[in-house]
């Protein structure tokens, strides 16, 4: 199954996803990185396992209809079936939802209806909450909206601070993101 990541950042969601595949244990092709933030660390990941990457800058287009319609001739060309965002940090916009219906997933680092949006880990750490998560949903026009596909709680210990617990969330993003992407295109 031919598969696109989108990423902004480090990437190492990216980076598993790859290594899994390499290992066997996730029968997808990873066919392109689409990255909107020239210099970011995944591109250089991305080059390293010979993976073809598109980089744009969102700032040289009039509209979001402009490189995602550029998105699309890349993804098409290359016969990719599902779009996996992978801290992708940009919302999807009508040209791509239309073309890739029920194909476009995202990961969250949080339990979803609770801490959209940005520094999800951040948020569910200062406001208090005992048990947080991960949450893997199709992707809609909304921030962190739309239909729940799996997720996986973790409790927040007495002694976490931000890095250890982002450490820890970020341990389930690497285990569940694979195991899930793996699921969906096996359905
Ligand atoms: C992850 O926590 C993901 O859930 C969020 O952005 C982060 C990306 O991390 N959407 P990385 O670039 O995969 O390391």
């Amino acid at each position: 199954t031919k598969i696109a990541v989108f990423a902004s950042g480090t990437g190492s969601n990216f980076d598993r996803i790859v290594t899994e595949m390499q290992g066997g244990r996730l029968s997808v092709d990873v066919c392109l990185l689409v990255c909107d933030k020239p210099g970011a660390a995944v591109i250089e990941k991305a080059d390293q396992y010979g993976i073809p990457s598109f980089v744009f800058d969102a700032k040289q287009y009039d509209k979001k209809e402009s490189f995602e319609r550029e998105i699309y001739e890349q993804l098409q060309k290359l016969e990719v079936e599902w779009v996996i965002l992978a801290g992708y940090m940009r919302l999807i916009g009508y040209t791509l939802l239309q073309a890739y219906p029920e194909r476009i997933i995202n990961i969250h680092p949080s339990l979803l209806p609770a801490f959209p949006g940005k520094d999800a880990i951040g948020q569910a750490f200062d406001s208090g909450v005992k048990v947080t998560g991960v949450t893997v949903h199709y992707v809609d026009e909304g921030m962190d909206t739309g239909k729940i596909i799996d997720q996986e709680a973790l409790r927040i210990l007495e002694t976490d601070d931000r890095a250890s617990l982002q450490r820890r969330v970020q341990e389930v993003e690497h285990r569940l993101f694979p195991a899930t992407i793996q699921k969906l295109i096996s359905e």
